[in-house]
This record gives C-alpha cells, structure tokens and sequence, in this order.
C-alpha cells in the first residue's frame, strides 16, 4: 500500500478547533507538504549518501561500521546534506506551530464563545490551584512548541490546547487520522484483541495532553469509567471541551503521573501515548511506580511509544536522535536506552510477562481494508511484519508498546 495516500485526510472538525482563514489554511497546508517532502523526498537522499559515503569512511577509519547513534552522528555529522537535512526538519517544526498561532489569535473569541455554548456531555474537570508543575515540562518549549504545554491558563485559555491540537495533525502530516487519535484507536483495537480476557471498567490515560488518544477509549469502551490526567492546566482546559464538544464524557484532572491522588488499586486499564520519553530519567521509575499502585490485581499497563534504540539500527537511531539534538526533547534518546522492561520489574510487575509488542496503526488497517475487500483483522500482523526504518512515522505500520500485567 502507498501510505502516502493517507495524507488526503483533513483534521475533523469539532466547537474549539482552531477556526482559519484560506490564508492561514494555505500556510498550514505548505508546512504539511513541506514536511512530508522532507520526510519523502530528502530523507532517502540523505540516507544513501550515509550509506554510501559516511559509513565506508568510518569503516575505513575505524574497522567498522557505526554500531550506535553516537558512532553513526561521529560519522555523518559535518555531511552538508545531512546539515541541510536538519536545518529543514527545524524549520519546518517552527514554521509548523506559527502557521497556527495567527490563527488561534485572531479566532481568540470565537474559542471562548464556542467553548461556551458546548452542552455538557457528563465528563468533568479537575484542577489543582497548589501543583506543581514538574520542571521537565515547564522549562523548555517542548518540541519547539512556542510556550510549552503549560503556557497560559487565564485569558487566553484555550490557546495552548488549540495550538497543540491543529499543530500536532500538521506534525504528524495527517498520519494520526482527522482526530489525531490514531495512537488510542490503535491501542484501543490491540486491547480488545490481545488481552481479550481485560473488560476493563475503569481506565486512566497519563500525559493525556488535549485527549487525542483518550477519546478512543469512552468511544470503544463505553461501559468503562475513562479518567485523564497530565500536569498542564491549559492543556486539560482545552480537552475537558474537546471532549464535552465531541460527546465524550471523559474526567480530566491535573495531576502528576509520579505520584497520584488515586486509590491503590482503583484501575484495571492504564495507558500512556508518547508521555514517556518527555519525562525525566528520575520521574520514569516513579511513573512505572505509580502504575503499578494504581492497577488493580489482572489489570493492565500499556505504554505507547516509538521502540528502542535496542531494537533499530544504528542510523534509524540518529534520525531519532536528532529529537534531542535540534527538536527540544532532552529525554527523547536517554528514554530508549533505558532498559524498560528492567523498569517494570523494579515496579512490581512479572518480568516474565512484560513484553514489548506492535500495535497495528488503525489508520493503516482502514486504508488497507478500504484497498483491498477481503482485508481481516487477522491480516493485522502482515502491516508491522518489517522492520522500523529512518524516517517512517510509526514503526513499520504500528506503534510500540510495552505491556505489563498486575
Ligand atoms: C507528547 S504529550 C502526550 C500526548 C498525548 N498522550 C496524545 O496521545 O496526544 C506529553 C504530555 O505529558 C504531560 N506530562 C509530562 N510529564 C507528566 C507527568 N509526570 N504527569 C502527567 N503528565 C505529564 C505533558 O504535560 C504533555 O501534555
């Protein structure tokens, strides 16, 4: 299947979507195609020139071909097209979030006015006026976001959440589906699959963000309880009315994944989509901790993620790698050498049973069953049968988890 395809989907609608003008959508339009030419288009020249001329050099000089990330930038990083490569990849991620921040200041209003005129569709908000925001978060611009996730959270309420709403389908290029909820969706279908056994009745998202990944579960779930958490007022402000607005009634609440307010034991489904490698090496433990405490016994803890360092070779690695290097992510490398399932145990969980697995991203599954009639569930396995290569959004068609059992 030609996944590039895939891009023709537009981002659905819903009341605080960020309205925009021909303007603003053609702006948001070229950083999508800009983006996708990057990942398309420069990236395999980049990747032959790595392999043709940096790896033969380095062997050369060394006796071997780069083994890891460090080794693999050692040998590639004065390239001028690699440099150019990431001089790009930058501008595309800053032009991305101002294509929407004018936008978003010019529908100021007409946020507020359509937040308030959404019915209630019974989920709740919870704030903390004493929390504390972990410093991980608050002192730096997350993957270059302008302001963070905990950017304003008075006047300008909804702003942080639209932002990361409109900007992460453009960053993502369309591949996370209309309602960037490709991750829950897909986490969602695994569940019911794999772990048949689980009908859980109550399940906590951490780092939920604007609730793109949680909405799936009260969707897909709808006799279960669905809580949210993550430590950004604005972010939690803005998806207590993306969700009130979409019908689904999910319970957002601030709090800190390392140490909660719940009961011990009150959970049967926890799961998190891409919070991992944007906590500290310190917070990590904590979390894995927490889940641990919170699961009920037979329960579940799924993370959602891109794989290891451990688990790719070593220039899909440094692809990876520049996150950290030139896209504010200070954990995103730190986090895949961590040895994970080693985390888990330390938690309490059976390192026997806890595993890493692919999730088959449900948008891969719709368009290969819209491809092709006689698509089954069962032919799942077949999309994320392949490796993960430089440059591919998920892995081979599916997301990583990591899944532990209490
Ligand atoms: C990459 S975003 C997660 C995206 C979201 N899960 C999704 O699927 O769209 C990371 C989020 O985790 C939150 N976060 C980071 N550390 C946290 C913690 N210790 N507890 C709760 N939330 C946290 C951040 O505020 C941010 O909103």
């Amino acid at each position: 299947m030609d996944s590039s395809a895939l891009n023709t989907f537009q981002q659905a609608q819903h009341p605080v979507l960020v309205a925009s003008d021909c303007d603003d959508r053609a702006r948001q339009e070229f950083v999508k195609s800009f983006k996708t030419h990057i990942q398309q288009s420069i990236l395999p020249a980049v990747s032959g020139v790595y392999f043709q001329r940096a790896v033969p050099a380095y062997a050369n000089d060394h006796g071997k071909a780069p083994e890891d990330h460090r080794e693999a930038r050692q040998s590639f990083a004065d390239d001028p097209l690699f440099q150019a490569y990431l001089c790009l990849n930058r501008s595309s991620q800053e032009l991305q979030w101002f294509s929407v921040i004018d936008a978003i200041e010019a529908d100021t209003q007409g946020l507020a006015s359509r937040a308030n005129d959404i019915a209630p569709a019974g989920g709740s908000l919870t704030l903390d006026a004493n929390f504390e925001i972990p410093n991980y978060v608050s002192s730096l611009d997350i993957h270059c976001m302008p302001g963070g996730y905990c950017g304003p959270a008075d006047a300008a309420k909804l702003h942080t959440g639209a932002l990361y709403d409109r900007g992460v389908y453009l960053y993502s290029m369309g591949y996370m589906g209309p309602n960037n909820d490709d991750m829950g969706r897909s986490v969602c279908n695994y569940v019911k699959r794999n772990l048949p056994d689980l009908r859980p009745k109550r399940i906590l998202d951490l780092g939920c963000t604007v609730g793109h990944s949680t909405l799936p579960y009260a969707e897909l779930f709808p006799d279960a309880e669905v809580h949210a958490i993550d430590v950004s007022e604005a972010c939690l402000t803005y998806a207590h009315h993306r969700a009130e607005g979409m019908g689904m009634p999910v319970h957002f609440a601030q709090m800190n994944a390392e140490q909660t307010s719940f009961e011990s034991g009150s959970f049967d489904l926890i799961v998190s989509h891409i919070l991992l490698h944007e906590t500290s090496t310190k917070a990590l433990p904590r979390i894995f901790k927490e889940c641990h405490r919170l699961l009920a016994p037979g329960g579940a803890v799924i993370h959602a993620d891109l794989p290891p360092f451990g688990d790719m070779d070593a220039y899909t690695q440094l692809i990876l790698d520049n996150e950290t290097w030139y896209n504010n992510e200070p954990f995103w490398s730190a986090m895949r050498t961590k040895d994970q399932i080693q985390l888990s145990a330390d938690a309490g969980f059976d390192k026997a049973t806890t595993h890493f697995d692919t999730a088959p991203m449900a948008i891969m599954e719709f368009a290969a069953a819209s491809a092709d009639e006689s698509y089954t569930e069962e032919m799942a396995t077949e999309l994320t049968d392949r490796e993960f290569t430089a440059g591919e959004y998920a892995p081979g068609g599916g997301w990583e988890v990591l899944i532990a059992r209490k």
